[in-house]
């Protein structure tokens, strides 16, 4: 609670609602440091912060001493912890500093910063729901497991997805560079080091055995659905988005292009049939539905229009895909009107997260997404690797109003 010297601010500043399921430090420290930083701003020159909340704060309190916040906090008073306590010599307390990092929700929330800040600005009193982010997305693509494979770069990819924590992990395609066992038994070891969340994984070209025909024509996702992922076609649910996976790859005649058949696209009616507008629906496929507007002049699907004019009419919000090698963060709309002139789909493109094939504007590069929804905005933010740096940083956001919603900045 700040304090001014003499009363608190008889207000609360901010309401946090979880779930509850979730431990009640959490997310303190975060909206501890936006209550100071409010009050500073008002005028208060003393902030004291109060409350019952345990150890998990400790980590906080050496820069807010030194930021002349002071604090009292309670812990419980557990006996086995008083008895322990009291059999330490007085010589065995020291000063004891630590250096604070980032947790893995205030980076998750930095995603939405520019929604944050401007409630903030809005409101005093603000009610800060659980669906401050209804979903953290990490997209990746391209792993290209094989000759190809950067695996620095595959643990600069392991590492951040650690630091984030997403809720879901979509990989659109291109897990392997030739379809071969032991390259999809690398990739499955990499698939199983990345942090637990709702996955969402389809073949790309790759997948498929490009040179052994008969394998091709016999069984040509065999070694990726024994490896990868069972299903070809198929929906998950939850964190308030509907994903709909679909298998683009065609074995048997355009190796390379892909194709979305008749068949697929009712399955995506079936999948989001009933769902409510507030709920997200997502497309992943590794295949692109429109080309990326930079003159590298890309071959789109067969029949994309009528996929992208069916995912229109079910009020897809974002489609994911790969195989382009860079990224693309746009809207069917920037390169197909369709058939309602307002409203296009979200397309996030990913380029190539961990292999040396990049392409274009991300010629050697490496990339990957973090896609953010809350109720009426989508938020991509574009990282890419740094070598000096050996890490994925964001070079970009993108912020989208929903589908069929309009931007509402108050
Ligand atoms: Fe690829």
């Amino acid at each position: 609670m700040p304090y001014d010297g003499a009363d608190h601010t008889s207000e609360p500043l901010y309401i946090l609602n979880r779930s509850g399921n979730r431990p009640s430090h959490e997310h303190a420290p975060l909206f501890f440091d936006m209550a100071i930083e409010q009050c500073r701003a008002a005028g208060f020159r003393k902030v004291l912060l109060r409350g019952d909340t345990d150890f998990s704060l400790t980590e906080n309190f050496d820069r807010w001493s030194e930021d002349n916040v002071q604090f009292v906090f309670g812990m419980d008073v557990k006996p086995n912890l008083v008895a322990l306590a009291e059999t330490l010599e007085k010589e065995t307390w020291k000063p004891l500093r630590r250096s604070r990092s980032t947790t893995s929700m205030e980076k998750r929330l930095c995603l939405c910063s520019e929604w944050l800040v401007t409630t903030i600005k809005s409101d005093t009193h603000l009610l800060l729901t659980s669906t401050i982010a209804m979903l953290t997305l990490l997209h990746l693509s391209d792993l290209h497991f094989g000759p190809p494979y950067l695996p620095q770069v595959g643990e600069a990819v392991l590492r951040l997805a650690a630091e984030l924590s997403p809720d879901t992990i979509v990989v659109s395609g291109d897990f392997t560079q030739r379809a071969k066992r032991h390259q999809f038994e690398e990739a499955r070891a990499f698939l199983d080091r990345l942090p637990p969340a709702n996955r969402v994984l389809v073949p790309g070209n790759h997948d498929v055995p490009l040179f052994r025909v008969v394998e091709r024509l016999k069984s040509p996702l065999g070694l990726y659905q024994e490896f990868i992922e069972g299903r070809l076609n198929y929906s998950v649910k939850g964190n308030g988005a509907v994903i709909a996976a679909l298998d683009s790859t065609t074995p048997r005649r355009a190796i390379t292009n892909g194709r979305i058949h008749t068949a697929q696209l009712d399955f995506c009616s079936e999948v989001f049939s009933g769902v409510p507008d507030e709920t997200v629906k997502i497309v992943v496929a590794h295949h692109h539905f429109a080309g990326a507007p930079d003159y590298e002049w890309d071959r789109t699907m067969p029949k994309a229009k009528r996929a992208i004019d069916r995912f229109v009419d079910l009020k897809v919000d974002l489609i994911l895909g790969g195989h382009l090698h860079r990224a693309y963060i746009g809207n069917t709309l920037d390169i197909y009107a369709g058939r309602h002139r307002d409203r296009g789909i979200i397309i996030v493109q990913c380029g190539t997260s961990t292999s040396h094939r990049g392409r274009g504007k991300e010629c050697e590069k490496n990339s990957l997404n973090i896609v953010c929804v809350e109720s009426g905005k989508l938020h991509v933010t574009h990282y890419m690797y740094f070598h000096d740096r050996d890490r994925f940083e964001p070079v970009s956001r993108h912020t989208f109003p929903r589908p069929g919603r309009q931007f509402n900045e108050s």
